[in-house]
């Protein structure tokens, strides 16, 4: 297949996250490279996702998975070079996916060389211009300009040594104290990102992530507020939806943003970012319109309850919200940072506590309760997590799939504190476990080696459960997650149609149906006792039929021979659904 030059393929576009150093291991280092994935990409082709986005790949030392760039423009050594880059982009191209990379512009990590150059030089110099630094409070400077704290947990500012060996200024760093915030009142940083994005641009790359697209222009000439004045931190705009707060939210930062489009532009066909903003829904519209990035992720769902009533109503949010800004919708239930969504629809409701904002996600109690396997009721959770999937599959707009979540893969929870990686785990001292459990090797082969996914082992521990869940294991299995995904995928190429839908009467608050305008149906059955489908042509369910019926905790897609707007035939399911279930 040849890649689109359709300048529209990412508005209803099926995007596989890849976290490179946790997908394959060509080399056997026990790290993730840029060849495994190319060696995967027939998998990745099979699959039938349109577009890969890769977490970041530059060199960094790791402090926060990648998200602390020492340099912009290069692969990092230990996962790969320029040229393995290269060639894996055109391995993707000849199947026909296109290819997102992150942009982490809010921060670079404190081995960049401008970092590095802006201790050296002491302070009120240029070098120094590029960050943010400060002098501290106190007689000798001794305490820090506010009391921000970071939202890794921990002081947001950190004291540097002068070149003279005196302790000295204050640095911001709004993640860990390895990921120096930018200044972009400078110029030169904003034309270094347009030099970054260049760069990329003309490799072939075909989007851009925005990695905390909300930060970035910062308010600080003034006092500094105390952090109780702040709200939540992390949580974005909470209480300042006018754009009001020192650093998350500004309305200037859509000058930078308006200048990337710019540049994004002059490509053929334009290439195209989605944001990562934690704002407040009536500010996420600005940050996907087509004069900025042009599409803005929604968290929503990620956030929700297994629900019919809730994820109704944050669908029906979204299209009206993706409607104004003139983007298309984005769903996602998982990534790199949240508690797979297969364990986290699997939890009583005591341990999911979704706490809104950054920090306070879904399935967090559950892991500071340890994260056992045996307090997850892990066939509830993934048929809830395939009934889920296939409806978000079927809505219009783009769907965000992320690496794993294809096999059913479940969140490693219970892993060794010595074994941890994620600094939020490290600085808040344990108060959050981390996100180290969504970030674990996959599981290839059900035997061997790190079960397929290198020679040497894996860079975080993977558990002996993971056997079961092996792409090998699933590959040709009828009724696997892995066929699951690979059939739905397909269907919806052949299926996809305008960007709209109408929601059809069931005649049960917890059965949701919704048509697309060409008769595409999916029926989502959120109670756990069966109901009847509307009449059409069965084309895929998540879970088999009962008596012809569709049993709880699933969803079917249907090929509707008539075209009339209700769903006739649909009664009560016998039973009222019970309260929410799952292991203790
Ligand atoms: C984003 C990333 C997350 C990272 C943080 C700081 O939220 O998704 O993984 O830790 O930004 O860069």
């Amino acid at each position: 297949m040849s890649i689109s030059q359709d300048p529209n393929w990412w508005r209803q576009a099926a995007v596989y996250q890849i976290y490179p150093r946790s997908f394959a291991d060509a080399d056997g280092n026990g790290i993730g490279d840029l060849q495994g994935i190319t060696s995967r990409v027939p998998y990745l082709n099979e699959l039938g996702i349109d577009a890969v986005w890769l977490s970041p790949f530059y060199p960094s030392a790791l402090a926060d998975g990648g998200y602390d760039v020492d340099d912009y423009r290069e692969v990092d050594p230990k996962i790969g070079t320029l040229e393995d880059f290269d060639e894996m982009v055109a391995a993707l191209h000849a199947e026909g996916i296109k290819v997102v990379v992150d942009i982490v512009p809010n921060h670079s990590s404190d081995r960049h060389e401008w970092f590095r150059q802006a201790l050296a030089a002491g302070p009120g110099s240029p070098e120094r211009e590029r960050y943010i630094f400060r002098d501290g409070l106190g007689e000798h400077g001794e305490l820090p300009p506010s009391d921000w704290e970071s939202v890794f947990g921990g002081p947001a500012w950190e004291r540097v040594t002068e070149p003279d060996g005196s302790p000295g200024q204050w640095y911001l760093h709004l993640f860990a104290k390895e990921q120096p915030d930018f200044n972009w009142d400078n110029p030169e940083v904003r034309e270094d990102f347009l030099t970054t994005l260049r760069f990329w641009s003309d490799r072939g790359v075909d989007g851009f992530r925005i990695d905390v697209a909300h930060a970035l222009t910062k308010n600080l000439e003034e006092t500094l507020p105390k952090q109780a004045e702040l709200g939540q931190l992390g949580t974005g705009a909470d209480g300042f939806i006018d754009g009001s707060h020192p650093y998350w939210d500004r309305d200037e930062v859509h000058e930078i943003y308006a200048q990337w489009r710019k540049l994004f532009d002059e490509y053929d066909p334009p290439r195209t970012a989605v944001a990562e903003a934690w704002v407040h829904p009536e500010r996420r519209a600005r940050y996907a319109s087509p004069e900025g990035l042009g599409q803005a992720f929604n968290f929503d769902l990620l956030m929700a309850e297994f629900d019919a009533g809730k994820f109704q109503q944050i669908i029906t949010k979204n299209l009206t919200e993706a409607e104004t800004s003139g983007a298309s919708s984005t769903w996602v239930f998982s990534n790199h940072d949240v508690v797979r969504h297969a364990t986290r629809f699997g939890l009583s409701d005591s341990t999911v506590t979704p706490e809104h904002g950054n920090n306070g996600k879904p399935g967090n109690a559950w892991l500071l309760n340890g994260g056992h396997r045996e307090d997850v009721d892990v066939d509830l959770g993934l048929r809830r997590a395939r009934a889920a999937t296939l409806l978000m599959l079927a809505l219009p707009g783009s769907s965000y799939l992320y690496q794993g979540e294809e096999l059913g893969l479940q969140e490693v929870g219970d892993i060794p504190a010595e074994a941890r990686q994620d600094p939020t785990f490290f600085r808040s001292r344990g108060a959050e476990i981390g996100r180290d459990g969504c970030r674990v090797p996959l599981p290839w082969t059900s035997a061997g080696s790190s079960f397929g996914f290198g020679e040497d082992g894996a860079h975080l521990p993977q558990p002996g459960w993971f056997a079961d869940y092996a792409v090998e294991v699933q590959e040709g299995q009828q009724g696997s997650t892995l066929e699951l995904y690979r059939a739905a995928l397909r269907l919806r190429r052949e299926l996809q149609t305008e960007e709209s839908l109408e929601w059809l009467k069931t005649g049960h608050k917890d059965v949701l149906a919704f048509m697309r305008p060409n008769g595409w149906v999916t029926v989502t059955n959120f109670s756990d006792v069966k109901a009847p489908l509307p009449a059409g042509e069965v084309l895929l369910t998540s879970a088999e039929l009962n008596d012809g019926m569709l049993p709880g905790a699933a969803t079917a897609w249907i090929r509707r021979t008539s075209l009339d707007a209700t769903v006739t035939g649909m009664p009560e399911p016998r039973q009222r659904s019970p309260k929410r279930s799952g292991a203790q």
